[in-house]
C-alpha cells in the first residue's frame, strides 16, 4: 500500500492535522463502513460494473505473494442500518459535521439488486500487482500546443479528393501506431486558470496566446486585449448591444420558448467566444457551443478557457455525434453555414437534432436585408422549411424563429413527390458515430418518446420516456437502475466534496468518461456544484445519450480508441467509472492515459474508479506522464474489487 502512503504525506502538511488525524479516519471508518453497506448494493449497475471485465482478466488466476497465502477476509457486513439516517464526517476545517445525510434505505430494492451483483462481481482480488515498467513520457514539439490529433491530420486532409463542404475540418484520426507518443506542451507563461465566474469575462492571454480572433474581430464587440488579458464585453457578431437585450428579445418574441423550463439544453452554431452560452446561463439553459476548427480556430479554445460548455464539430457529410431530438433549442447567428445546400441536407441534421417542438432562431443578414442575393436566400430557406413542416412562428429585426413540429402528421400529409423525402423506418437517427448525413427527414417516434419531457429543473430526476428505448439485458426495471444510479453517484459525490475539498478546487470543466444515465453529472447539479459536465457515452457500451439529454444535461457519442475533439487543456476534472476494465479489451490503456493528459489543464484531477487489478498499471503509467497518483479505497473499503485513483496534474 505504498500508494497509500504517498496519499497519507500529501496532506500530512500542518501540525493542526496530524492533531485530528486520529479522529478523521476513525469517522472516515465509520462512514465507509456504513458506505460499504450501501454501496455493496448499488454497485453492480451495468454500467459502473462489468462481470466479463473480471473474468477475463489477464491476471485472474495469478495470485500474488502478498495475497496467496491469506486474502484478507472481508469484513463482515455491519448490521442493517439503524433508524437514524444522519452521520458524522469531518468537514473541510476537519471538525465533526453532524449534516451528512446517508439516505433512506428500501431492503426491496437491495433484494432486486442482489440479482444483478450475482453475477460474477468480485472474481479478482489482490490481483493486478504486477508491475508494468513504463518510460517517462517525453515532451512533443513546442509547435504541437494546440495540437488536435484528429482535425491536424494534414497528411490525411492532402489526400481528400474534396474539400468543398468542409471535408477537411471533419475528424480524420492517426492510423494505427501513429497516434500521440509525447505530452502536448504547455504555450509559455502558462498560469493557472481564472476562477468561474470571474473567467466569463476575462482570461489570461498566455493562456490562450493567438491575436487572429481580435484582429478579425475586435471591431464587433466581442473581445478585446487588456494588458496580460483578454476581455469578453459579451457582444457577438448580431449583438452589439450585449448577449442580455439579445436573450430578452428571443424571450419576448416567442414567450413558449420559456428559458430554464421549457427550453433547458440547447445548440449554439458557429458560436464565436460562446458569450451567448455564456450569458443564457444565467437563465439555467446549458447551451453547447460548437464550431469548427477553421480559420477563426481558436473560438471553441477561448469559450473553454472561460468554463463555457463548448466543443469541436462542424456540418460537413457526417452526422454530429449527438442523439436525435437532443436541443430544445438550436441558435445559429450568422453562422456562415448554407442551410439550403445539397437539397437542405445541413438544416436536416439540424431537423433530427431537434426536439419535437423545439425552436430553431436564426439571425442573419437574409433576415432583414434587402439586396437580391439576400432576399433569394431568405426565399430558398422560406421554402426549405416549408418543406420540412417548421413553422414560422416570428419574424423581427433580424432574428426569424421556426418550430419544428410535435409528430409526423404534417410529413405523412404533404403531396406525394415533395422533397426532401421521409428517412426510412429503419433508419436509427441515435446511429451516429462516422455516420453519413442523409437528405431526409428523420422520423419522430409513433408513440410520442421525446416529444413531452418534463420542465427543468424536475427532469433533472424524472425517469424520461426514452430510458424505455435503451437496450440494456437487465432483469430489473430501467427506472429502478436509473434511479439507483443517481442514488449511488449522489452519496459519492456528497463524500467526495466533503472530503476531498471539491468546493475548494472549484472544477468548471468537468467530463465523464463513462457517464451511463448521467447520474454523476445530476449529482454535481443536485448539491449545486457550481460546474458544467461533458457526458461522454462510448460506442462500447450502450447508447444512453437520448436520457442524458432529456434529463436537461449535454453530452456526446465517442470511442475512447481514438482522441477527442478538443483543445488541449480544456478539462478541470476527468471522471472514470468503470472505463478502463472495459476499454482495455479494445485498445491500449496509455493511448487513453496520454489523450487524458492532453485534455487535462495544469492544475486539473483526474479520478479513476475502476478494478483493482489495473490499479498498478494506471499508476505506473500516471507516472510516467507526470502526474501526482494517490490511491484510495471506495466506500466499500480496504479488500472491495475496485479502487479510486486520484491523480493531480501539477501546473
Ligand atoms: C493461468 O491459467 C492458465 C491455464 O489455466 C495457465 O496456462 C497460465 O499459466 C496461468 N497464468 C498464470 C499467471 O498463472
Ligand atoms: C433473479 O433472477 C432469476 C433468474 O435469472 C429470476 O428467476 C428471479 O426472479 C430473479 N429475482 C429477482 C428478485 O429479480
Ligand atoms: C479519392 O477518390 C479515389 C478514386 O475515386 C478513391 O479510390 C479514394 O478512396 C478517394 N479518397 C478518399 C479519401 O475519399
Ligand atoms: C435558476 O435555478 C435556480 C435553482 O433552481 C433558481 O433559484 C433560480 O431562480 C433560477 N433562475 C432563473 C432565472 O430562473
Ligand atoms: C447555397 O447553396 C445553394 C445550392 O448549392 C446555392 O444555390 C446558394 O447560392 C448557396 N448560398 C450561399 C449563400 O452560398
Ligand atoms: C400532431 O401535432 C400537431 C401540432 O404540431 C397537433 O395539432 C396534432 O393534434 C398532433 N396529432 C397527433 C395525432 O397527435
Ligand atoms: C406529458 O407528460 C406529463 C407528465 O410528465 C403527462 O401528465 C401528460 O399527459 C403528457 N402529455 C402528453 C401529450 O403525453
Ligand atoms: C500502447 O501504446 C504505447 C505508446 O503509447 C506503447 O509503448 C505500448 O507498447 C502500447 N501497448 C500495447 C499493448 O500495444
Amino acid at each position: 500500500m505504498k500508494a497509500l502512503a504517498t496519499a497519507a504525506t500529501d496532506v500530512v502538511k500542518t501540525k493542526a492535522f496530524v492533531k485530528i488525524t486520529a479522529i478523521a479516519l476513525l469517522s472516515l471508518t465509520v462512514f465507509f463502513i456504513v458506505n460499504y453497506f450501501y454501496s455493496n448494493s448499488y454497485i453492480p449497475l451495468p454500467f459502473f460494473s462489468s462481470s466479463s471485465s473480471f473474468a477475463f482478466s489477464p491476471s485472474s488466476n495469478s495470485t500474488s505473494p502478498a495475497t496467496a497465502t491469506s486474502p484478507p477476509p472481508r469484513p463482515p457486513p455491519p448490521p442493517p442500518p439503524p433508524e437514524v439516517q444522519r452521520m458524522g464526517i469531518v468537514d473541510e476545517n476537519g471538525a465533526m459535521s453532524e449534516d451528512f445525510e446517508v439516505g433512506e434505505f428500501d431492503p426491496t430494492f437491495l433484494e432486486d439488486l442482489s440479482n444483478l451483483s450475482a453475477r460474477g462481481e468480485r472474481v479478482a482480488n489482490g490481483g493486478g500487482r504486477d508491475r508494468i515498467k513504463v518510460e517517462k513520457y517525453k515532451l512533443c514539439e513546442l509547435s504541437m500546443t494546440d495540437y488536435i490529433p484528429c482535425l491536424d491530420n494534414m497528411e490525411e486532409i492532402k489526400r481528400l479528393n474534396s474539400t468543398e463542404k468542409g471535408e477537411k475540418y471533419e475528424r480524420h484520426c492517426p492510423g494505427e501506431g501513429r497516434s500521440l507518443n509525447c505530452l502536448v506542451p504547455r504555450p509559455h507563461g502558462y498560469k493557472l486558470r481564472i476562477p468561474w465566474p470571474k473567467s466569463r469575462d476575462e482570461v489570461w492571454f498566455s493562456n490562450v496566446p493567438h491575436t487572429r480572433l481580435v484582429e478579425d474581430k475586435g471591431g464587433q464587440n466581442w473581445i478585446a486585449i487588456k494588458k496580460d488579458k483578454f476581455n469578453f464585453p459579451g457582444g457577438g457578431t448580431q449583438f452589439i448591444h450585449g448577449a442580455d437585450k439579445y436573450l430578452n428579445q428571443i424571450s419576448e418574441m416567442v414567450p413558449d420558448i420559456d428559458f430554464g423550463h421549457k427550453t433547458r439544453v440547447a445548440l449554439d452554431v458557429g458560436c464565436g467566444v460562446a458569450s451567448f452560452g455564456a450569458f443564457l446561463m444565467q437563465w439555467n439553459v446549458t447551451t453547447l457551443s460548437i464550431a469548427p476548427k477553421d480559420v477563426h480556430e481558436n473560438q471553441i479554445q477561448f469559450a473553454l478557457e472561460r468554463g463555457v460548455p463548448a466543443m469541436v464539430a462542424v456540418f460537413a457529410t457526417r452526422r454530429l455525434m449527438y442523439p436525435s431530438q437532443a436541443f430544445d433549442l438550436i441558435h445559429c447567428s450568422r453562422c456562415r453555414i448554407n442551410w439550403t445546400r445539397d437539397d437542405g441536407i445541413l438544416l436536416l441534421e439540424v431537423n433530427r437534432l431537434l426536439r419535437a417542438g423545439g425552436y430553431f432562431v436564426w439571425a442573419a443578414q437574409p433576415v432583414y436585408k434587402h439586396e437580391e442575393s439576400l432576399q433569394e436566400q431568405w426565399k430558398e430557406m422560406e421554402d426549405l422549411t416549408t418543406r420540412i413542416c417548421w413553422e414560422l412562428v416570428k419574424k423581427e429585426g433580424y432574428i426569424a424563429i421556426w418550430r419544428k413540429p410535435l409528430n409526423n402528421s404534417c410529413y405523412l400529409n404533404r403531396d406525394t413527390g415533395v422533397k426532401p423525402p421521409l428517412c426510412d423506418s429503419n433508419d436509427d437517427p441515435d446511429n451516429v458515430w462516422y455516420e453519413d448525413l442523409r437528405a431526409c427527414i428523420s422520423r419522430l417516434p409513433e408513440n410520442g418518446y421525446g416529444a413531452n419531457v418534463t420542465a427543468w429543473p424536475a427532469r433533472l430526476q424524472y425517469p424520461p420516456d426514452r430510458l424505455q428505448t435503451v437496450k440494456i439485458d437487465a432483469s430489473i426495471s430501467r427506472k429502478e437502475i436509473f434511479k439507483a444510479e443517481s442514488k449511488y453517484w449522489e452519496d459519492i459525490i456528497d463524500g467526495y466534496i466533503r472530503a476531498y475539498h471539491w468546493k475548494e478546487l472549484s472544477f468548471r470543466n468537468v467530463m465523464d468518461m463513462r457517464a451511463g444515465f448521467g447520474g454523476f453529472a445530476a449529482a454535481l447539479q443536485d448539491l449545486q456544484y457550481d460546474c458544467w459536465v461533458m457526458n461522454v457515452v462510448p460506442v462500447s457500451g450502450f447508447n444512453t445519450l437520448p436520457v442524458i439529454y432529456d434529463r436537461g444535461l449535454i453530452g456526446v457519442t465517442h470511442d475512447w480508441c481514438e482522441p477527442f475533439d478538443t483543445y488541449p487543456r480544456t478539462y478541470d476534472l476527468l471522471h472514470a467509472a468503470g472505463l478502463f476494465s472495459v476499454e482495455q479489451k479494445r485498445c491500449n490503456i496509455s493511448t487513453i492515459m496520454l489523450e487524458m493528459d492532453r485534455m487535462l489543464r495544469p492544475g486539473g484531477r483526474v479520478y479513476i474508479r475502476d478494478s483493482v487489478t489495473l490499479m498498478g498499471e494506471l499508476q505506473e503509467i500516471a507516472n510516467a506522464l507526470g502526474w501526482v497518483p494517490a490511491l484510495h479505497d471506495t466506500g466499500e473499503g480496504p479488500y472491495a474489487s475496485w479502487k479510486i485513483l486520484m491523480c493531480d496534474k501539477r501546473l
